[in-house]
């Protein structure tokens, strides 16, 4: 296996997504709009964790291209739970990429407690020897989901995905509190984006005068 050969295409991808995705927030922000997109980040699976997951799934190197999807990983992280649909709506309608699958797991919550929405895409890449199909998983979540995810991943890597149950209990009320916070702030959805728009406007008179984020 020569893994510089067979990573390149997943890592000029993961750019690619990265950069059109934050376009659209930068469009948003240029706008003075609220912005259903507040932050992208993107990641090519290291190898050790390919192999690992190979080895757990019985996946082969032969077919690991079509049978491991989140090889190239985007994830767009939203302020509010309908900010991701508008973004599940915005990728259905482009047409650089094909849509292979979708999960909802925000309608589907899992077993653990997960919230997320999931996007296994189909994108192509030109390299030197022609187009080239590559498979990309998409994970759209909110602030909260995010917040929850990441520390039940660290827990699942300390644990090597043995959770105590104990501990599970706490992250599946963790997980019932951060459906909480999404819920209130929808509720004051309109409100928190109308004092957003007036920072915005603000800031962009004042574009001179400070910092503000790259
Ligand atoms: P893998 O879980 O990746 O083997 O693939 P799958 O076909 O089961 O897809 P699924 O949609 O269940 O998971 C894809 C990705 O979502 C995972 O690699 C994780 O990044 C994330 N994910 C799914 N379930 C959980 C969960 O319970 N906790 C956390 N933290 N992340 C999860
Ligand atoms: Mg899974």
């Amino acid at each position: 296996m020569n893994w510089e050969t067979f990573l390149a295409p997943y890592i000029q991808v993961v750019e690619e997504l990265k950069i059109k995705l934050k376009g659209i927030r930068a469009q948003y922000e240029h706008e003075s709009m609220h912005s259903p997109i507040e932050f992208v980040t993107a990641r090519v699976k290291p190898i050790s964790s390919i192999i690992d997951k190979a080895n757990r799934k019985n996946i082969s190197y032969e077919t690991l291209e079509n049978d491991m999807q989140d090889i190239a990983g985007v994830r767009v992280v939203c302020q509010f739970v309908d900010d991701i649909y508008t973004i599940v709506e915005m990728l259905r309608s482009r047409n650089d990429f094909k849509i292979i699958e979708e999960k909802d797991y925000i309608r589907d919550k899992k077993e653990s407690g997960y919230r997320s929405y999931h996007m296994i895409i189909c994108y192509p890449v030109a390299t030197i020897r022609g187009e080239k199909q590559v498979i990309a998983e998409i994970q759209i979540r909110t602030l909260a989901m995010n917040f929850w995810a990441t520390n039940e991943h660290s827990l699942n890597y300390k644990y090597e995905g043995q959770i105590p149950s104990h501990v599970q209990n706490k992250l599946k009320r963790a997980a019932e509190a951060a459906f909480q916070l999404d819920e209130e702030m929808s509720m004051i959805k309109d409100e928190v984006q109308e004092a957003q728009r007036i920072f915005n406007q603000y800031k962009s008179t004042h574009k001179h005068k400070g910092g503000g984020r790259s």
